[in-house]
């Protein structure tokens, strides 16, 4: 316990093969991909660790299917929305790295009220990488 490192990133990747290995639909896969969200979220916190950073959404992602980015973005938004109470009673912040100017404004909005509203929390800060790119990084 005594060497846990502060900071914990993981990229979320996979969960369109594992629906398709179950004879789901990819969104099935997005849908349980939310439940490990939940609880990576809970077991970081738990563990004491000060940063955990979710690589979610690529800029390449937004090549994906019309139809899976809009079930990405409203699944996006319906979890903020849950989630901010929960947050809150676990004093987590929430955070964003990369290019969220190019998210729908329904997304950017409903971030930025959770953003602002879990601003003065201290246990964690939860990072959500959200159309991130390396490059995108670099040049910026
Ligand atoms: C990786 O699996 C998953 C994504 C690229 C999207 C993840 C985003 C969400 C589930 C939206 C909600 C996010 C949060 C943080 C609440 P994949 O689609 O790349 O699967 P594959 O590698 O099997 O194709």
């Amino acid at each position: 316990m005594q060497r846990l490192p502060s900071h914990i990133a993981i990229i979320m990747d996979g969960n369109g093969r594992w629906a398709k290995e179950k004879g789901e639909d990819r969104l099935y896969g997005h849908l349980h991909g939310v439940e490990s969200v939940r609880n990576i979220v809970e077991g970081a916190a738990e563990l004491g660790i000060k940063y955990l950073t979710l690589y979610a959404f690529s800029t390449e992602n937004w090549n994906r299917p019309k139809l899976e980015i809009d079930a990405l973005m409203h699944l996006l938004v319906q979890t903020i929305t849950k989630e901010t109470p929960k947050l809150m009673q676990n004093n987590i912040r929430l955070a964003t790295i990369g290019n969220t100017d190019s998210l729908p404004p329904k997304v950017a909005s409903n971030l930025k009220k959770c953003i602002d509203k879990t601003a003065n929390n201290t246990r964690m800060t939860l990072v959500l990488a959200l159309s991130y790119s390396s490059r995108w990084e670099i040049t910026n």
